[in-house]
């Protein structure tokens, strides 16, 4: 997902410099070109050692180390650089970069970057209330500099406060969004369903299916990642809510009905995603329903066909629905693709192994209006939602 892209990592002198090692291990297993300049204060706290093996790069900590090359160092590095990441950021660091001051070899490079710079603090929470450390951060975000909110909790000191690093997965999320993908989406509304629904037969009862939100949420992700502004409705998953885009959090068909009508004027595009159960029972029990002698029967209404709905209304909008099946897939997709009104349907079959619920990886067929079939093949459901918004975007041009 990196490949091709430079990115520096600046690690200054905190007790959650050890946590930058993992940082740049997770980035070089998406391929990025890593390159890590250590303060003097972070040597006393990890070895620049650590850090030469796992980025596979001379380590720089001294602006007046014995040059490598011809090449002067900071300025090199950052001009090749696709982005900057500096992690743990100490108060020090963050009050030079905020102040213009250029007096080691991080603070320098910094300065002579042009690519966008995040900045993950972490502090004693005293240290990161201080009014000049918080003046500093306003003036930085002001000026573009990314920060990475430091988390709420159990300090290394023993203080209970905000100023534990930000979560090492949240920080390679922001780096993706930052770098990884063009902004091509940028301008458009993407809204996005995923996950199953519930429909409840008693307050402890429901009927649901095996949805596991895992390729809405992809797609939701990617797009944000793209530029997108994101609006997801999302049934019931165990999945983390994703940051930066609006969340609506649902339960049954019908509430995820009224969330999409809600959204769906100011949408480009509609991708839904989400296994809709067609049918609620026709009436849930006020109370817990008991167990009875004789067999129970539940009578079933159908739900609203959001899609369908969905396809009555569409204008010059964007409408992609996907297609679950376990036996004639082409055929019952394309059915649907005409039946209600879509641009493109994405098809899956339940059966074949690496595609369908829970798993993280998927294999499916697009069909669009012309009839055009293509057969992808196996692939991780966000390089699948990649491509299905390539061809929502590309859709999208052409109807505008
Ligand atoms: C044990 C220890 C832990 C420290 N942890 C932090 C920290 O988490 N965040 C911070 O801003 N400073 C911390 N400091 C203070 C910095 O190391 C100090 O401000 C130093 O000048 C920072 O240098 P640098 O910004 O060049 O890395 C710590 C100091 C010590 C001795």
């Amino acid at each position: 997902m990196l490949k091709g892209k430079t990115i520096v990592v600046g690690v200054c002198g905190g007790i959650a410099a050890y946590k930058s090692a993992d940082i740049i291990s997770k980035l070089k297993k998406l391929n990025a070109e890593l390159h890590v300049i250590m303060t003097r204060s972070a040597r006393e706290f990890i070895s620049p050692l650590t850090f030469q093996s796992l980025s596979q790069n001379y380590v720089i900590y001294d602006m007046f180390q014995e040059p490598r090359s011809w090449e002067i160092e900071h300025i090199s590095l950052a001009q090749k650089a696709d982005l900057f990441i500096v992690v743990p950021a100490t108060a020090n660091m963050i009050g030079k970069i905020a102040n213009g001051i250029a007096d080691d070899m991080l603070s320098t490079t910094i300065m002579a970057t042009k690519s966008p710079v995040i900045i993950a603090p972490a502090m004693n929470c005293d240290m990161f209330e201080n009014i000049i450390v918080q003046k500093n951060i306003q003036r930085l975000q002001a000026l573009g500099y990314i920060f990475v909110e430091p988390q709420v909790g159990r300090l290394a000191c023993g203080d209970i406060g905000q100023g534990k690093l930000a979560d090492v997965d949240d920080i390679i999320e922001i780096i993706k969004q930052t770098v990884a993908f063009d902004k091509d989406l940028k301008d458009l509304n993407v809204l996005v369903t995923a996950g199953p629904t519930r429909e409840a037969i008693d307050p402890v009862r429901f009927i649901t299916n095996h949805s596991s939100g895992k390729m809405g949420y992809s797609i939701a992700k990617v797009a944000k990642y793209r530029g997108a502004k994101v609006t997801l409705v999302s049934g019931p998953t165990n999945l983390k809510p994703i940051k930066g885009i609006q969340m609506i959090d649902v339960n049954s068909a019908l509430e995820m009905y009224e969330a999409v009508m809600a959204h769906f004027e100011e949408a480009d595009i509609i991708i839904k995603a989400a296994a809709v159960s067609d049918y609620r029972p026709l009436k849930s029990e006020k109370h817990k329903i008991k167990k009875q002698q004789n067999d129970l029967e539940i009578q079933l209404t159908k739900n609203p066909d959001i899609l369908m709905e969905l396809g009555k209304k569409v204008t010059n909008q964007v409408l992609i629905g996907f297609s679950m099946e376990t036996q004639l897939l082409k055929e019952y997709a394309k059915e649907k693709l005409i039946k209600k009104n879509l641009d493109l349907i994405v098809a899956n079959n339940l059966s074949e192994k690496g595609a369908g619920f829970a798993v993280d990886t998927n294999i499916a067929t697009l069909i669009n209006k012309n009839g055009d079939i293509e057969n992808m093949p196996i692939m991780t459901k966000d390089e699948l939602a990649y491509v299905i918004l390539d061809k929502a975007l590309a859709i999208h041009k052409k109807k505008h």
